[in-house]
């Protein structure tokens, strides 16, 4: 079928325009950056037996990750609405039906539903800022550290305390609107990131187990993953790169006609690996040097990083300056995170930008609760996979996004015409070509495969 865009070229968002391409490719990494490289990747190999997990991982965001994300900067772009309302839109322009917007709907709540854990943790970050300024890790020993860390997750009321400060300064920006304030925030976070986790790698060498470390980290025992840790990996891909649920695509809405999509993903998708690869490289040597253990969990971070820099020359404000841009980093993806549902009140039910994300992030904080509670009061609740958080995180990274991805590459593949597709990517050369065998074939049969081997 043919696009019908013709005449309607000229579709504006409501909510503005990226003021360039670097504007959206720094929104895009400052959304993939963030929590994700840099506490959960590292976890996440650790659990799973290292190697082989990080093989996957990097496997499925080259060739699942990329062709996503292109689609879902497309189809963004062309529908130039919320994702649930571009879904419906394309849905009914490419002949098919207006039922699409249901992958929309489903990436909102994802959107929420992520956001609420990730405020948790996003607060247990604020709070190692103080932490850290006050030197509170200075020459601490590994088992000091980690009895902090029991202490601080233990107390509830600390917990939701970190949590609602964290969702305020969400609000607080998503309210202002997208663009002013985090551009500039993501241009310097990003490459200060970058720097410190050099500084960190430096120190890990140091310790003599750096070797240790990488071999843990690229020798792949596959006995170790199974289908449920191919699972985990490919859930990790989508959850880094922040697709599979609607949140490039709302930022692919404010996309100015002209920038390129593969471009752009491809810089997202490298700075992206990049840092969650750096994250693992400096965290495992400092793991082995002290006798922690890798399948530690969600505490890893947060009990390996304050060791080392309390004991390393300049720590205090090393490990303060860390937490303060690991803030940043999880703020960043916040935004991105309440963006979909944001957009999608403001557009449906006629609200104002700040009314909209007042019930959003009101919704978010609640859900939050069960989460923060799941290291302390509840912990000893546990259902399906685990506790509340537990729960949350396995249905968010595990089956939502996939399935949200396995959708959005059927319909850019499938549903839209060729027209449409080529027109958004400009061309139809060799890369439009590769695209589209990974959106039609690839990405699906992939995520479809494994999706079906973990779940039976
Ligand atoms: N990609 C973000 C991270 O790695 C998390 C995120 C997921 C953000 C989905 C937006 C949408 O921390």
């Amino acid at each position: 079928m043919l696009s019908n865009l013709a005449g309607d070229e000229k579709r504006t968002s409501l909510h503005g325009h990226w003021s360039s391409r670097m504007a959206f490719i720094l929104a895009v990494t400052g959304s993939a950056v963030g929590l994700g490289n840099i506490w959960k990747f590292p976890y996440m190999a650790g659990q799973n037996g290292g190697g082989a997990f990080v093989l996957v991982y990097l496997v499925c965001v080259v060739v699942i990750g990329m062709p996503v994300m292109m689609s879902e900067i497309l189809i963004g772009r062309r529908g130039r609405r919320n994702p649930v309302a571009t879904m419906e839109l394309l849905g009914r322009e490419e002949g098919s039906s207006v039922h699409w917007r249901v992958v929309g709907a489903m990436g909102v709540l994802a959107g929420i539903l992520i956001l609420s854990y990730y405020s948790m943790i996003a607060g247990w970050t604020l709070a190692y800022i103080g932490k850290s300024a006050s030197s509170s890790f200075a020459g601490a020993s590994a088992t000091a550290v980690a009895a902090h860390f029991g202490e601080f997750v233990g107390d509830w009321k600390t917990v939701v305390f970190w949590h609602t400060i964290f969702m305020s300064l969400c609000v607080f920006v998503v309210a202002r609107g997208v663009e002013r304030g985090l551009e500039q925030a993501v241009r310097f976070m990003v490459p200060a990131l970058l720097i410190l986790m050099l500084v960190l790698l430096g120190y890990s060498i140091s310790t003599g187990f750096f070797s240790q470390g990488v071999a843990f980290m690229f020798t792949a025992d596959f006995d170790k993953l199974g289908w449920g840790g191919v699972l985990a990996a490919l859930g990790q891909a989508f959850f880094t790169l922040s697709i599979g649920m609607g949140a490039i695509m709302a930022y692919g809405a404010y996309l100015p006609e002209e920038t390129s999509i593969t471009g752009s993903a491809a810089a997202v998708v490298t700075a992206d690996t990049s840092i969650a690869i750096l994250a693992g490289l400096a965290i495992f040597p400092l793991v082995f040097a002290n006798g922690l253990d890798p399948a530690e969990g969600p505490g890893l971070v947060f009990q390996t990083l304050p060791l080392a820099f309390g004991q390393m020359p300049g720590g205090v404000f090393f490990s303060t300056i860390f937490f303060v841009l690991l803030a940043f980093a999880a703020w960043t993806s916040a935004i991105g995170l309440m963006e979909p549902g944001v957009a999608f009140i403001v557009e449906q039910y006629h609200r104002t930008r700040a009314q909209a994300t007042i019930i959003v992030g009101g919704l978010i904080w609640f859900i939050g609760l069960g989460s923060a509670l799941s290291f302390n009061v509840l912990k000893d609740t546990k259902f399906l996979a685990g506790t509340f958080f537990d729960n949350v995180d396995y249905l968010t990274s595990n089956i939502m996004l996939p399935l949200g991805g396995l959708l959005i590459t059927i319909f850019a593949g499938w549903v839209m015409c060729r027209n449409s597709t080529s027109d958004e990517l400009g061309g139809s050369g060799s890369l439009y070509s590769a695209w589209r065998i990974l959106a039609r074939f690839i990405a699906p049969i992939g995520i479809l495969f494994v999706l079906i081997n973990a779940v039976t």
